[in-house]
């Protein structure tokens, strides 16, 4: 029997996530993203479907790099406006049993007190089905509004990571005994003080006291997530992740040092083992009854794709102002010596030098996309997870569409062939991943459990 694939769909509290300007369409709801039935509608198809759990991506900030100013990112609805993520989950946790919900959470956003509250309350409200995607934020426009005067540079915000997620344990795991709750109505003891515990954390950032307000939540820790894939991300991601979302080429997984071996070894290195961090791959299908049928889906999406969208999305992800390039001017004429790595490497590994940076976005986009009939989709699934990739993050072009055609036809073949679960493990999503609600002894959170 294969290892099963762990499956995610992957959305943002907003109108517009990543395939820009496909929000216009009559057959997507995502303007209704204000409204609580579309998300509960989506959390019950995807259980039905058997996914693992939907993915809350979230920032804290507008996208306000491209052409000097955040009009573009507005005008295309491109992540902003966007609402909490986690304002969602109590809701559709109500409405199913079973999926889980990852949402996205920066350490810049909010004290890890609150944050270690707020996501216990989480974990005792759907019975243990939250995720943390632990972020460091990559928008100036995030740090600049909490007060930090732009975003701070890469290696204090991974040492504010570092610092945070530490208080974050002392509060989940090293607060309260597992025994403290006694719950006795005879004595009248609702829960036993020596066995609570403060935290007395001090740090460079943080002094936290405790001790924890919540009682222990069935995962007490949630099961965590991680974006970022810099050598601190993925010092970060061997440390302390139990899933890493990546979104990596076909062709860069095949090579030797590549990040699933990086980080893998690495964990290994740290007393961890090699099989406690699963890995998500992004993958957009567009699927088809037949392979035809799946191309004609794709080229109108492409039609209707927003490039000013898009680029600001880009600009915005790597810090650069795509404005400043000439969209129809053909590649060979961009100078692009004078443009950051990520741009100009862009550039350099597009073989056909007539193209202009508009085809450009064109062709990453569609390169962005799976599509073909069911079987195809099943097969090159099959192949990532050959690669080593453990499970994929659903990106939608339409929702819940993409998620629902997916559900209807890819599902079940992936079932028949022993790749997806047929139902689910009762439990905690710890434990429905990995078979254990709690943290192994081996993860560092452990470090402060007590009793
Ligand atoms: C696949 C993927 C998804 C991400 N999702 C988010 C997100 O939803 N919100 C966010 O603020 N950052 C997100 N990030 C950004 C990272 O968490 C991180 O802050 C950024 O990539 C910088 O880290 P790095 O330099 O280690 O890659 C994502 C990154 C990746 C690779």
């Amino acid at each position: 029997m294969p290892k099963r694939m762990l499956i995610n769909a992957f959305s943002m509290n907003c109108v517009s996530h990543i395939q820009q300007g496909l929000w216009v369409r009559d057959d997507t709801r995502q303007t209704e993203y204000t409204q609580l039935d579309p998300w509960v509608e989506l959390a019950q198809i995807l259980e039905k479907g058997c996914f693992d759990a939907l993915f809350l991506a979230d920032v804290v900030g507008v996208y306000d790099d491209y052409k000097g100013g955040p009009e573009t990112s507005i005008i295309h609805g491109m992540q902003v406006p966007v609402n909490d993520p986690a304002m969602l989950i109590p809701a559709m946790a109500h409405a199913t049993k079973n999926l889980g919900f990852a949402f996205t959470s920066s350490v810049l956003q909010s004290h890890p007190f609150s944050f270690a509250r707020q996501m216990s309350t989480l974990d005792h409200l759907t019975n243990g089905r939250v995720a943390w995607n632990i972020v460091t934020s990559y928008l100036p426009n995030a740090g600049a509004n909490f007060g930090l005067g732009g975003l701070p540079s890469h290696n204090d915000r991974y040492d504010l990571a570092d610092e945070y997620i530490d208080v974050t344990y002392k509060l989940w795991e090293g607060s309260w005994e597992d025994d403290a709750v006694l719950r006795d109505r005879e004595r009248g003891i609702y829960a036993d003080p020596a066995k609570i515990h403060k935290i007395n954390h001090v740090g460079k950032h943080y002094e936290v006291a405790g001790p924890h307000l919540s009682e222990p939540s069935p995962q007490r820790t949630p099961l965590l997530f991680q974006a970022g894939s810099s050598t601190r991300g993925r010092q970060f991601a061997a440390k302390h992740a139990e899933c890493v979302f990546i979104i990596e080429s076909r062709e860069t997984l095949k090579g030797r040092a590549n990040v699933i071996t990086d980080i893998r070894n690495q964990a290994t290195r740290l007393g961890r083992n090699p099989e406690d961090i699963l890995f998500i791959q992004g993958v957009s299908p567009v699927v088809g009854g037949t392979e035809a049928e799946a191309k004609a889906k794709e080229a109108e999406y492409l039609e209707q794709f927003s490039t000013e969208g898009s680029l600001a999305h880009l600009s915005g992800s790597v810090g650069v102002d795509l404005g400043a390039i000439n969209l129809d001017e053909p590649l060979q004429k961009i100078d692009s010596q004078s443009m950051r790595g990520f741009v100009k490497s862009l550039i350099e590994s597009t073989p056909d030098k007539t193209q202009t940076f508009r085809d450009l976005i064109r062709t990453r986009i569609s390169g962005q996309f799976l599509t073909g009939a069911p079987e195809q989709i099943a097969d090159a699934l099959q192949r990532w997870h050959g690669l080593g990739v453990d499970g994929f993050n659903i990106v939608y072009s339409i929702t819940p569409g993409t998620f629902v055609d997916f559900i209807d036809s890819v599902v079940p073949i992936l079932q028949s062939r022993g790749l997806m679960q047929k139902e689910y493990t009762p439990g905690p999503l710890r434990q429905k991943i990995f078979g254990n609600a709690k943290l192994p002894a081996r993860h560092p959170a452990a470090a402060y459990r007590r009793g």
